[in-house]
């Protein structure tokens, strides 16, 4: 790795490579899936490679909290309630969200691992998240706690060797099954993944390209978030590779609807997955790349016997979030009989 960063290991990596056979004889492409649900630590998914860099920074400076962000069904919130109760730190989460009138599977796993969970109604006004964080961290640091701040899904600079790492054990594995030119394809939410995966590719010279597909709208506050998040990363480590908007190949055509709202689709490329590889993927994000990748192999963006690798970022306790169990169930019912 061309970058240094210290990290507190708490997963298992390297997480395997592998083939997929029966998908790939499906849709006639070479299909390999990167199982990074596999990392572990309350219940894995991609966010614990940008904890483990992120936990090693909160604990240099003392940290007894972790406090992050993010939406009703956060699985970042799960691995961070996951490592703060590793560290034997408090933690809270705070939701810029309707409180959505259900616990989500994940809300269910922070309580369950001792974090706090607020909430407050979006309001529209501009920087609100903002102040909810700093009124939270006025809260508990005046109850003398001392607060690291983690921003949504950990996508800051201090995260995103994470997916850096990902990277260069990704090229090696690759390299060593004979796809090291594959094309990899990723879910993209608040873009640290992305980012990781394409400063470590691009800045370790590997031949694998990167596609990411955007699981909720992307507007110009996101492109213009890629170029400011690229700019600090390569700031702060030092990276030879430059970039201009046009590298970061992000597909935006497959939001279908909107942020984690439940998808037909979405659940049938859940079905395919889980039924000709018995792999589960999630109904927001991975599920939702995965429609995506369908998609692109209808529309010929992706061609037949193309060398093709789906990073798993994990989520599947979101098959038991209400909203999107009720449709599971509804759909999977006629296989259940009753005698
Ligand atoms: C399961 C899963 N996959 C993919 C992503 C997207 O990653 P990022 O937010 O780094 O773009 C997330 C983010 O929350 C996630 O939970």
């Amino acid at each position: 790795m061309k970058i240094e960063a210290k990290k507190i290991s708490m997963s298992n990596l390297p997480t395997p490579l592998e083939y997929l056979p029966a998908l790939s004889k499906e849709l006639g492409i070479e299909l390999y899936i990167k199982r990074d649900d596999l990392t572990g630590l309350a219940m894995g998914g991609n966010k614990m490679r940008k904890l483990e860099y992120l936990a090693a920074e909160a604990v240099e400076q003392g940290a007894t909290m972790l406090l992050t962000a993010g939406g009703a069904q956060t699985n970042h919130g799960r691995q961070t309630a996951g490592v703060a109760a590793k560290l034997g730190m408090k933690c809270v989460i705070a939701c810029v969200d309707n409180y959505p009138g259900e616990i989500s599977a994940n809300i269910l796993l922070d309580r369950l691992m001792g974090a706090e969970v607020v909430f407050q109604a979006p309001t529209g006004e501009p920087g609100q998240a903002d102040k909810l964080i700093r009124m939270l961290i006025e809260k508990y640091e005046a109850q003398g706690e001392k607060v690291y701040y983690i921003p949504f899904g950990g996508s800051n600079e201090a995260g995103m060797p994470g997916y850096y790492e990902c990277a260069c054990e990704l090229d090696a594995q690759a390299k060593e099954m004979g796809i090291g030119d594959a094309t990899l394809i990723s879910a993209v939410g608040s873009i640290g993944t992305y980012m990781g995966l394409w400063c470590g590719l691009r800045n370790e010279g590997s031949d694998l390209k990167l596609t990411g597909i955007a699981i909720l709208p992307f507007g110009e506050d996101r492109d213009a978030r890629l170029m400011e998040y690229f700019g600090q990363v390569k700031e702060k480590f030092g990276l030879e590779c430059e970039a201009s908007r046009e590298d970061f190949h992000i597909e935006t055509g497959y939001v279908r609807g909107g942020y984690n709202l439940p998808n037909a689709d979405v659940r049938q490329a859940v079905y395919l997955m889980a039924r000709k590889e018995a792999i589960i993927l999630d109904p927001c994000y991975t599920g939702k790349a995965f429609a995506g990748l369908l998609d692109m192999i209808r529309e010929g963006k992706i061609k037949q016997g193309e060398k093709v690798i789906f990073l798993h970022s994990g989520g599947h306790p979101g098959i038991n979030t209400p909203h999107h169990r009720v449709e599971f169930e509804r759909e999977l019912m006629d296989g259940i009989t009753i005698l």
